[in-house]
């Protein structure tokens, strides 16, 4: 067995804390089986959760779309939450991972099966994108492979089955890009393997609408509704890859990477080149709206 890394983790599977080499969770948890399940990832803040409504609000949505319930309040999981960042003992902020299962049943697709959901929480410390990808922008490849159909697994859903944003990644690796742009089957801009997308054209800011199969993303709510603090004027509307000439910024967003400025996807460049002051003043106006929305 390889050696745990001596980063800090705790694991809370089901109400009960493990440290990383015992976390276990059954080979016939219809999550593992199946990809049956949810997710949700949320970081800290020093100790607390931040956007945790808007987090627990998607993870019951994403539940509810595979006919599944979080059987924890609001309150409860925050306070799981809060024990499990506890005994991690971080240094600083954490990465928090929920995951709702299916839970452990027969091999079968009745859901009937599986008489209790697995909660698991994951809490490892948090980590910053690197310095010079928020100073200089990031290179973005143009993924092959072709986001979820909203009509089969729906992107909207936060679920645990990751192979299409996995394969996405694959690529960007190989290619030694940050992220995976991708198309819908429509073959317009969707959204990252692991984050959403937004471009600046003159002055206005522009991101794919949520029916183009997308995962709504939190922190993407969380920059529209920064946008219209600011006064800047924002457009959810279809995007195509002849449109990226004439992009002047562009940035992705996620709870773990807040804004990061794009500078390249494939072969076009962003722009000059360089993070532009429309993507500049979103990510100062985030840093300053951050401990309003603490938990
Ligand atoms: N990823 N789109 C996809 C496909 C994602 O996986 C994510 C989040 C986002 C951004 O969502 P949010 O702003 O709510 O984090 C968009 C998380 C961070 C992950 O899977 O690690």
């Amino acid at each position: 067995m390889v050696p745990s890394p001596a980063v800090p983790v705790a694991v809370n599977i089901d109400g009960v804390l493990h440290g990383r080499d015992d976390a276990r969770v059954s080979v016939f948890d219809h999550g593992f089986l199946f990809g049956e399940g949810v997710y949700e990832v949320l970081r800290t803040y020093g100790s607390r959760p931040f956007l945790f409504p808007e987090h627990m609000r998607r993870l019951r949505a994403s539940a509810g779309r595979i006919a599944l319930a979080c059987p924890l309040s609001d309150d409860e999981m925050l306070a799981r939450i809060g024990e499990t960042v506890g005994a991690a003992a971080l240094d600083g902020d954490a990465y928090v991972r929920i995951l709702l299962t299916r839970g452990v049943g027969e091999i079968l697709y009745d859901p009937k099966a599986c008489p209790s959901p697995t909660v698991v929480v994951i809490v490892k410390p948090h980590v910053d994108p690197p310095a010079d990808a928020v100073a200089n922008g990031v290179r973005l490849t143009l993924a092959s492979v072709v986001r979820n159909h909203p009509g089969s697994v729906d992107p909207a859903i936060k679920s645990n089955n990751l192979l299409n944003n996995a394969l996405a990644m694959q690529q960007a690796y190989r290619e030694g890009a940050f992220e995976a742009l991708m198309k819908n089957h429509r073959g317009e801009l969707c959204e990252c393997a692991q984050s959403n997308i937004f471009f600046v054209r003159d002055g206005v800011l522009l991101t794919p609408p949520t029916d183009a199969g997308l995962l709504v993303g939190v922190t993407r709510g969380f920059v529209l509704e920064l946008a219209a603090r600011l006064g800047v004027r924002a457009d959810e509307c279809v995007l195509r890859e002849e449109d990226l000439p004439s992009m002047q910024e562009a940035f992705l967003t996620s709870t773990t990477r807040e804004i990061v400025p794009v500078v390249r996807i494939g072969t076009y460049t962003v722009g000059d080149g360089t993070p532009g002051p429309v993507t500049r003043r979103l990510m100062a106006a985030f840093t300053a709206a951050v401990p309003e929305r603490l938990s």
